[in-house]
Order: C-alpha cells, then sequence, then structure tokens
C-alpha cells in the first residue's frame, strides 16, 4: 500500500506544493458552531501552523483569504491593527499585543500533504478558541 492511501483525509490541511515560499494558507477544519479555523505559513522547507485569532482583539488575522503576511513575507501580520508575529514561533513582536503569541496548532508533513498531528483534538482546540471570544 503506498504512503497516499495510509494518509488520513480528514486531517489533510493542504499540499505543500500549494504554499508558496514564503508564504501562508488559510483553512477550516471540522463542524457546527465552531470549526476550527487556522492557517499554515511556510517557512523555506518548515511548515507551522496557528489558529486564526488574533491575541489582541480575538479577530482573524486576514481581512482577505489566505493573506496572513507582511508585504515581504517576512513575518505575519494581522491585518486589523497591524500587530506582526515571527512566522517561526508565533511570536508578536510588534503591534498591540506586544510580547503574546498566537495559539499553534501542531502540523506535520508527510507525503507532500500539510496535515493535523495525530494529537490535536480539533474540537477541543476550537471550543477553546471560542471560550476567548
Ligand atoms: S486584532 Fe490583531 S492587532 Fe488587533
Amino acid at each position: 500500500m503506498s504512503a497516499a492511501h495510509q494518509i488520513d483525509v480528514e486531517r489533510v490541511i493542504c499540499r505543500f506544493a500549494d504554499i508558496s515560499d514564503p508564504g501562508a494558507r488559510g483553512f477550516t477544519i471540522g463542524t457546527g458552531d465552531w470549526p476550527l479555523r487556522g492557517f499554515v505559513v511556510r517557512v523555506r522547507e518548515q511548515v507551522r501552523g496557528y489558529v486564526n485569532h488574533c491575541p489582541h482583539a480575538g479577530h482573524s488575522l486576514d481581512l482577505e483569504p489566505h493573506s496572513f503576511l507582511t508585504h515581504d513575507g517576512a513575518l505575519i501580520l494581522c491585518r486589523s491593527h497591524g500587530a506582526l508575529f515571527d512566522k517561526l514561533s508565533g511570536y508578536c513582536i510588534a503591534g498591540p499585543c506586544t510580547g503574546r503569541s498566537l495559539l499553534p496548532i501542531a502540523v506535520e508533513l508527510e507525503a507532500g500533504f500539510v496535515m493535523l498531528a495525530d494529537a490535536v483534538d480539533v474540537s477541543a482546540l476550537a471550543r477553546s478558541v471560542g471560550a476567548l471570544i
């Protein structure tokens, strides 16, 4: 059986090749009132995942789909009030929530796909974000 046949399709976020370098991509997984809304960001051959929820005022970071980075692609940008975050750590380095961090989502690369890590409990994570709103 090939690796592609062993992939848990419910945990697939996107193909790694679908994320430009630098680039980011939003996703929604789950159903109901609180699906998990997140995004993945590529840093060369690595990828990181975060909940799409700004620690400042709780807004989604992107005002347009998949628009999570600064113009030069160097940092994550919250388009509501301009907070800037490091791509690898999610740490806010400037803006109204300096010193706070994006909520990470464990992701992994498998057979060319960006996947939610097995340990991620989608429902629990989505509910925890809902409780912050
Ligand atoms: S909600 Fe992100 S900077 Fe204000």
